[in-house]
């Protein structure tokens, strides 16, 4: 008995644990109910009488010591895995998934509102679902005029009509109503018509509108200011030419085109071989839309534009395919990380 409790002493003093699962082998061997330890315990009774009040002492001191050793080296072990831890440089750059970016239509969106906003106009928002009135009414659009035909307008009431937005100028609309002259404001937004979706058309897409009311506003300064968002859009170099068209808002009307920036006007096949591309709708705000508004026509003139974004986005990034802006494929949508946020 004495032989063996020298023994398991020796192996104490040169036991080595590196490890919680060296920690647990530990255990297992000295002090649980099949170690070691607790085997001289059930020889006891094998002991003569005279050696067992010795023998129960070293035992005790045996086991006693045992546990404490355990105590010290488990302790010893969370302390340096706690260590292992603090090496941890929590500020280290992560090798993580790819960060989200803007979409392509925002990035466009929030270019053509910096540039006119470094000019003052101010961002005005409207509903999306909105009443006969502010899109089509009070924009001088007659009762029979196409533009209001089921075929154009997604309908969500009948008699008294209301409708998905067909354009952000009921935006302005609303702008008119309710402000007092300057009004220099700039509407961004989704708009819905009921087209067949293709490669240049879409059922959804986004539109900026612009507005300015004010005293003496004329022709000319609608011009200047479409040239300089020619400009700041596509390039020092970028020209603009005005062609008379037709909106039941403004009259005069205007169709404006931008020398093509890819072929800088020489003609190639983004431009048809014109040279020029359109790219925006424009005139002087209808006098009658300003008295239907609550704007005294006699005292303000004001000019009004409006564009597409994903037109713009088409002709800024060389996109073919209108569709692609709408379905949010990784591959798509990737090539445009850091654009301008
Ligand atoms: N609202 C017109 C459209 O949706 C664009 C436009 C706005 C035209 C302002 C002229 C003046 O096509």
């Amino acid at each position: 008995m004495k032989n063996k409790i020298e023994e398991i002493k020796q192996q104490l003093a040169d036991i080595k644990v590196d490890s919680k699962e060296q920690l647990e082998e530990f255990r297992l061997k000295f002090l649980s109910k099949n170690g070691s330890i607790q085997s001289l315990f059930a020889d006891f009774k094998n002991v003569v009488k005279e050696e067992k009040p010795q023998m129960g002492q070293l035992m005790n001191v045996l086991k006693k010591d045992a546990q404490a050793l355990f105590d010290k080296l488990k302790s010893e072990i969370k302390s340096s895995d706690s260590q292992e831890e603090e090496k941890l440089d929590l500020s280290m750059p992560v090798n993580s998934e790819k960060p989200g970016s803007r979409h392509p239509i925002s990035l466009v969106r929030n270019e053509i509102v910096d540039i006119f906003e470094r000019i003052g106009f101010v961002i005005s928002e409207g509903p999306e679902v909105e009443d006969d009135f502010h899109v089509f009414s009070a924009l001088n659009f007659p009762p029979e005029h196409p533009a209001r035909d089921m075929q154009d307008t997604f309908f969500i009431e009948k008699d008294p009509d209301v409708v998905l937005r067909t354009h952000t100028s009921s935006v302005q609309v609303r702008v008119m109503e309710n402000t007092t002259p300057p009004i220099r404001t700039i509407s961004p937004g989704r708009v819905f018509r009921n087209e067949a979706i293709s490669a240049r058309a879409h059922c959804i897409f986004h539109q900026v509108e612009g507005l300015y009311v004010d005293k003496n506003v004329s022709f000319a300064d609608l011009k200047q200011t479409l040239m300089y968002f020619a400009k700041e859009m596509f390039g020092e170099e970028t020209k603009i030419r005005l062609r008379p068209s037709y909106f039941p808002f403004t009259e005069p009307s205007a169709e404006m085109d931008v020398s093509c920036n890819i072929c800088g006007g020489k003609g190639c096949n983004v431009c048809k071989y014109t040279g020029w591309l359109e790219i925006l709708g424009c005139g002087m705000v209808d006098p009658n839309v300003l008295t239907q508004c609550g704007i005294d026509s006699e005292e303000y003139t004001g000019f009004a534009f409006g564009m597409g974004v994903e037109r713009i986005a088409m002709l800024k990034y060389q996109v073919k395919d209108l569709r692609l802006f709408f379905e949010n494929d990784l591959r798509f949508l990737d090539q445009f990380q850091g654009a301008i946020w």
